[in-house]
């Protein structure tokens, strides 16, 4: 069978600029079709904003990389300790990244250690924010404890804020603060939503399934399924390369995929602050008209900001810094 190949006079083409390849004339489009830039020309239509290139640092099973992911960017994952690789080696790239993600681990600051802290969890911020001073990104976001010291980089803004499982949809008595980096001194905004009749968050998950997901996840009684479940995950989860113990362990040192996304969208919609509509304490709620501070555990926040004095003061949060 011969298949009859499209000839020139085939091609249906706007009338323009023609080319000579070997003996046949190929017509191509007109330029008008294309945008110019120098000697560089694509088709408008095949245009696409770029997506924004994350690089994601002390990734686990990387549900926070995860989340920026689904919210359109691509994400390239850092050196992980459980895949045999130390962050300790490893050296960002000056200029390419638009931001760096990560999660440090969490242990030496959890209200459940029972030992004195390792020192390891300061080690590793540090490590975050050298990679993110060599990276040089416009910003950076880190996730982690409630009681994670304040970390401090020259040159950016630091907006410290939380999130409860329950305002991302979740069913965990889980809160994670994230701290956000600006060079422009831009905040985020997360679309928190509403979760009791009362507004408390410890109202809602407790008539829900409150769970104790890191420390010792497979001896909670719940399934391997459930457990995945709870972080967002389907119950089929699998990592190659990870057993099932360190499998358990990695998906609940997680960030809950639903919070990750809230955060994720509220870092990509990032603004500049709005000293009139943001809460004063840098929770990213919006306030009403002649309030300044936006709940009550916001004018909490604020008054023990004006007691304490400043950052890194006795009574106030560690601050850890680079270098
Ligand atoms: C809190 S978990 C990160 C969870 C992750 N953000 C997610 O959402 O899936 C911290 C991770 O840091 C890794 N880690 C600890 N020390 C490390 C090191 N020296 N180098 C690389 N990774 C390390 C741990 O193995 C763990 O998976």
């Amino acid at each position: 069978m011969t298949r009859r190949l499209p000839t020139v006079t085939d091609l249906v083409v706007a009338p323009a600029v023609t080319r000579r390849l070997e003996n046949v004339t190929v017509r191509m489009p007109a330029v008008t079709t294309l945008r110019t830039a120098g000697a560089v020309t694509r088709p408008l239509e095949n245009v696409t904003p770029p997506a924004k290139l994350v690089l994601s640092l002390f990734p686990g099973v990387d549900l926070f990389g995860e989340a920026f992911r689904l919210a359109g960017c691509s994400v390239v994952t850092g050196p992980e300790k459980l895949f045999g690789r130390d962050i300790r080696d490893f050296h960002g790239v000056p200029g390419r990244f638009d931001l760096v993600i990560g999660g440090p681990p969490c242990q030496d600051f959890s209200s459940s250690r029972r030992g004195p802290p390792s020192g390891l969890g300061v080690e590793m911020l540090r490590h975050f924010l050298r990679i993110v001073a060599e990276c040089d990104p416009p910003a950076f976001v880190l996730e982690n404890v409630p009681r994670v010291p304040d970390v401090r980089l020259d040159g950016y803004q630091v907006q410290r804020f939380d999130l409860w499982d329950a305002e991302c949809g979740g069913r965990q008595l889980r809160c994670r603060h994230f701290q956000y980096g600006d060079r422009r001194g831009w905040i985020c905004r997360p679309k928190r939503q509403p979760v009791t009749p009362r507004g408390t968050v410890r109202g809602a998950v407790t008539r829900q399934v409150a769970v104790a997901m890191a420390s010792q996840p497979w001896q909670n009684g719940r399934s391997f399924r459930d457990h995945c479940r709870a972080q967002g995950l389907p119950g089929s989860f699998r990592a190659p390369g990870l057993r099932k113990r360190a499998l358990w362990w990695a998906i609940g040192n997680a960030v809950p995929l639903g919070m990750g996304l809230v955060a994720a969208e509220a870092v990509l919609a990032a603004g500049p602050r709005d000293h009139a509509a943001d809460c004063l304490c840098g929770c990213g709620r919006l306030v009403s008209p002649r309030a300044v501070t936006a709940t009550a555990a916001c004018r909490k926040r604020m008054e023990r900001l004006r007691r304490g004095g400043a950052p890194g003061t006795p009574g106030r949060r560690p601050v850890v810094t680079w270098p």
